[in-house]
């Protein structure tokens, strides 16, 4: 723990360091769902609710030393981005006690873009067979979106006010979409059936991008969806029997993969026609698609395990090509995780460890990874 605090604030030092001459942002306030959550699930449906894995061991233990409601071994993105901007760890917007003047994190993991009544199967690992049901998903980006309007009395005192201090903020959307497509493809839907859906789920998450630009914000970081075809959970769940549906040179699945593809430009196409109407503002597409395709393709150039690290999950009990296992499921007793998370870009099945996601980080604070970059002039 000692290590990591110290860790910390070296990186806190650098970034301030390094990024004087940079805009800076007084707060950061995102939006989202499991790649995104730093707590609020476990707030909302209570921390003993049966089914609930994430918030158990080993969840957290490379970075908090226990669970925190994020859905990998420590910190996401989104901490990444706020220790590079010299803030604090965005606290979840359903803590109570709390707070927000330097912003609120209102993602729950298993939020949809679209709104959602029915919570089908799995996004994360679950129990089956006689286990616990999870709790359900059911929080959409508009309930979302609503707690910030909620929040709003809190932190400025009118419509002007608000502008000015949503001006100085950091806002940040997504990754948002891979649970409605999710929740199709698991519940028997064709790609092309989900592929359908992406016009709807892209205006969805732009029509957000734009209610926020009314509400004052000027930055924007806006996320496209990660290969969903290279998440192990999917290469278990959503198998097939023929190699010509798998890609050569990564070993995800083809078909998922267009879906994101297919998702991702639409999104970055939209974004850039926004920002032409709104020129005032910055608007950045982040890209979760490269980082992760690069990866899968070339785990050792990233400082990945080459024979394991890229489509094997850290933490399953699953043995096996991809160690995912929906009954023996990261967070459940006796599901242990691997000796060095480092080395492996999956954590559970669905998300990314901490190492993954801080070179996802860097490439959309610095670059390659989002146009422009957060830091970037
Ligand atoms: C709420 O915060 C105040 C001020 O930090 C503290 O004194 C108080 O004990 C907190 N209450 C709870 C219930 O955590
Ligand atoms: C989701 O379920 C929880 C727990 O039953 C409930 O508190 C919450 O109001 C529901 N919906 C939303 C949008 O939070
Ligand atoms: C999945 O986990 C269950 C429960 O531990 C176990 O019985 C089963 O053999 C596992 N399947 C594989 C493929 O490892």
């Amino acid at each position: 723990m000692k290590h990591a605090i110290l860790c910390l604030q070296i990186s806190l030092f650098l970034s301030s360091f390094s990024y004087s001459m940079q805009a800076q942002y007084s707060s950061i306030f995102s939006f989202g769902d499991s790649y995104t959550d730093t707590g609020n699930k476990v707030i909302l449906f209570g921390p003993t609710t049966p089914g609930l894995l994430i918030n158990k061991p080993p969840y957290g233990m490379t970075f908090f030393g226990h669970p925190t409601g994020r859905l990998s071994d420590g910190r996401l993105v989104i901490d990444f981005i706020a220790q590079a901007l010299g803030l604090p760890l965005l606290p979840p917007s359903l803590s109570k006690n709390q707070s927000f003047k330097q912003g609120a994190n209102f993602a729950v993991a298993g939020a949809t873009a679209l709104k959602t009544s029915t919570s089908p199967a799995a996004f994360y690992p679950q129990a089956a067979g006689g286990g616990a049901k999870p709790p359900p998903n059911n929080v959409s980006l508009s309930d979302e979106l609503g707690w910030f309007d909620a929040m709003k009395p809190s932190l400025c005192g009118s419509p002007q006010a608000c502008k000015e201090f949503f001006g100085k903020a950091l806002f940040v959307v997504g990754e948002l979409g891979w649970n409605d497509y999710g929740v199709m493809l698991v519940g028997g839907k064709s790609v092309a059936e989900a592929q359908a859906y992406v016009p709807r789920i892209v205006a969805t998450i732009v029509a957000a991008t734009e209610k926020l630009i009314n509400d004052g914000a000027t930055a924007i970081v806006v996320s496209g969806i990660s290969p969903m075809g290279c998440a192990p959970g999917n290469l278990v769940m959503l198998a097939s029997q023929n190699g010509a549906d798998y890609e050569p040179d990564t070993g995800c699945l083809k078909g998922l993969n267009d879906l994101s593809k297919a998702h991702n430009a639409q999104l970055s196409q939209a974004l850039t026609a926004l920002g032409g109407r709104y020129p005032g503002t910055r608007i950045t597409y982040a890209d979760l698609y490269a980082p992760v395709i690069a990866f899968a393709a070339a785990p050792a150039r990233f400082g990945f395990d080459g024979a394991d690290g890229a489509l094997r999950d850290c933490c399953g009990g699953g043995g096996g090509k991809y160690n995912f296992n929906l009954s023996a499921a990261c967070g459940m007793p006796g599901v242990a995780a691997c000796a060095n998370p480092s080395v492996y870009v999956n954590w559970d099945g669905v998300h990314l460890t901490e190492a993954a996601y801080h070179l996802v980080a860097d490439g959309w604070l610095r670059g390659p990874y989002a146009r422009p970059p957060i830091l970037g002039a």
